[in-house]
């Protein structure tokens, strides 16, 4: 077989790469280690920055998106008994959309078979050769058979838990990475979302998250413990910790219904530089992670692939690498923004189990001082929503 970019991972990164690639006439193949129903099904993260949004509508692939996707213009702080709004839209002129990543995946998976595009899911033994070479190529497992499919370009779009990078000789890569002493329990739950906007709430008992997905189906998080056992946490007791968490301001209450989904996610900071190798070529989670609290990985992974398709377009337009050459550096400026960004949110907002009482304080002040400096709370929503260069 032969494409000129091959692709390994079907995630947001890859198949956003491969759509991209067809409207500047490029041919690619995606394989993806799961099922087509897997990855359409996996409930993720689901904030859109102003800038993914227009990405994917400029793409014409964001019909269902504008129509299904929701428009919040503010997100509300809550801690010590009382509600902040940040009015991102006011201190910005820009907002963010409400849409999960599955929603996303279905949407460029439909997009790329209508228009006859390769995917090949349930993918097995992903080895990438002559990455140093000017033909690499990927030898894969597929329904029973081996295949080699040779191309100029291999992106490398696998996610956290991928190959691609271990491909990459000893020396080449520095790593920087954080863990943090947290998980989060995220569910998915048949219950209209009590609030209009997402409440992000720090507690002593640790953070909360209230979020939605659709008039009826509301999303949720608490922060808990980093080895947390979700078998440990029976539905009554996600519910009695998500009301102490959330009910701490008057006339306020959840609302519950049946849990549909429910999972633990460890908090990673990391990132891998550069983000390439000769001929091969990395974009989101498969080289950076950020913990879910700035939103931002489904962004990162689609701001990689767009500045990623547009190098590749001009290598193919005459040739000119300039583009290429310089992926790895463009594209790690807004990676630091958001981790740095991620980190703050996540610092200023959890509950640290060893945290001792001069943190704590800090960590308040922070919060009133975002909540009432207009400078602070814009720096906060224009980060949020997505900073169009940076
Ligand atoms: N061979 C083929 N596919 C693989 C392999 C492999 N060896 N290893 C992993 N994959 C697939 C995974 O099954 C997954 O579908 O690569 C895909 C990577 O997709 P994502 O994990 O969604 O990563 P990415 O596209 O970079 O998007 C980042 O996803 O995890 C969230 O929070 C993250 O929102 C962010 C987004
Ligand atoms: C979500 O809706 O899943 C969500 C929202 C905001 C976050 C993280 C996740 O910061």
């Amino acid at each position: 077989m032969r494409t000129q970019v091959g692709i390994v991972g079907a995630g947001p990164a890859g198949l956003m790469l491969s759509h991209l690639l067809h409207l500047a006439g490029i041919d690619s193949v995606v394989i993806e280690r799961r099922s087509r129903e897997y990855v359409q099904k996996r409930v993720r993260a689901g904030v859109l920055e102003q800038g993914s949004v227009d990405l994917l509508v400029g793409s014409g692939v964001g019909e269902r998106l504008l129509r299904e996707g929701a428009r919040h213009e503010g997100i509300e702080l809550r801690f010590d008994g009382e509600s902040h709004r940040v009015p991102m839209t006011e201190l910005t002129g820009r907002a963010i959309t409400v849409y999960g990543q599955q929603e996303v995946i279905k949407d460029l998976i439909a997009a790329r078979l209508a228009a006859g595009g390769q995917l090949l899911f349930e993918v097995d033994d992903v080895v990438l050769r002559d990455l140093d070479s000017e033909e690499p190529s990927i030898r894969f497992r597929h329904e029973g058979r081996d295949v080699e499919l040779h191309c100029d370009f291999v992106a490398g779009c696998d996610g956290s838990h991928g190959v691609s990078r271990g491909f990459v000789p000893d020396g080449v890569f520095t790593t920087y990475e954080r863990e943090y002493p947290f998980a989060w329990l995220g569910i998915l739950a048949a219950a209209p979302p009590a609030v209009h906007e997402l409440i992000y709430a720090n507690h002593e008992r640790g953070f909360a998250l209230y979020s939605l997905r659709s008039p009826e189906i509301s999303r949720l998080y608490l922060q808990v413990a980093a080895d947390t056992d979700i078998a440990e946490w029976p539905d009554d007791r996600i519910w009695s910790e998500l009301r102490t968490r959330l009910e701490t301001v008057p006339d306020w209450t959840l609302n519950e219904g049946p849990i549909l989904e429910k999972g633990v996610t460890p908090m990673r900071s990391f990132v891998v530089e550069p983000m390439q190798w000769k001929r091969l070529f990395l974009a989101g989670d498969a080289v950076h992670i950020v913990p879910p609290t700035g939103a931002k990985g489904m962004n990162l992974a689609l701001a990689d692939v767009a500045l990623l398709a547009k190098a590749f377009g001009a290598w193919y337009d005459g040739g000119q690498d300039e583009l290429l050459a310089t992926y790895s550096r463009d594209a790690l400026r807004r990676v630091w923004r958001a981790q740095h960004f991620s980190w703050w949110m996540t610092s200023m907002l959890h509950r640290l189990p060893d945290q001792d009482p001069y943190e704590r304080q800090l960590q308040r002040s922070a919060l009133r001082y975002v909540t009432s400096s207009k400078a602070y709370a814009t720096s906060l929503a224009e980060n949020y929503v997505g900073l169009p260069e940076v």
